[in-house]
């Protein structure tokens, strides 16, 4: 009797924290695809193509996240490294600013995924 009704409050439990980490990881998407909108968007464009508001006035054209070819080259760790530290910290144009400041790096990790969900590409190995 004991032992059961243990049994069945363990079962309610682990379920729960099943649950709990499923809306865990839809809050993180919902975070990113928020992040994305406030910081990327006015130059990596609304629909991720690299067409953004700033683009035309910028010398060097941001990223097109949408190209599975351009983002399927660059590795998971280097993305990250270019939102963190900014385009300079990866050899490219300086006129792709730092974001270490202003996101955390579980923040910038899930923005990783959400380009990698933009290009439906993964990152090279
Ligand atoms: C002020 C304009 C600007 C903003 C804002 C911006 N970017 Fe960029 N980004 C650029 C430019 C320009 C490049 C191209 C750099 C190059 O090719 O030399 C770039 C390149 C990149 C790259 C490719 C780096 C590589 O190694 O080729 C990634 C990934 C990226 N941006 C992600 C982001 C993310 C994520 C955000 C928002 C958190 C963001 N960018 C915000 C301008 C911007």
């Amino acid at each position: 009797m004991f032992l059961s009704r243990f049994a069945s409050i363990l079962f309610f439990a682990m379920l729960a924290a099943g649950f709990l980490g499923q809306a865990d990881v839809a809050a993180a998407k919902e975070k990113a695809a928020d992040n994305y909108k406030l910081f990327c968007v006015q130059c990596h464009g609304t629909k991720g193509t690299g067409r953004g508001i700033n683009a035309p006035a910028l010398s060097v054209q941001p990223r097109n996240h949408t190209s599975a070819k351009d983002m399927g080259s660059l590795t998971d760790e280097s993305v990250a490294k270019a939102i963190k530290e900014g385009g300079i910290a990866v050899a490219k144009s300086t006129q792709m600013p730092p974001f270490g400041g202003v996101l955390t790096d579980e923040e910038i990790a899930d923005l990783v995924k959400h380009l990698r969900g933009m290009c439906k590409c993964e990152g090279k190995k």
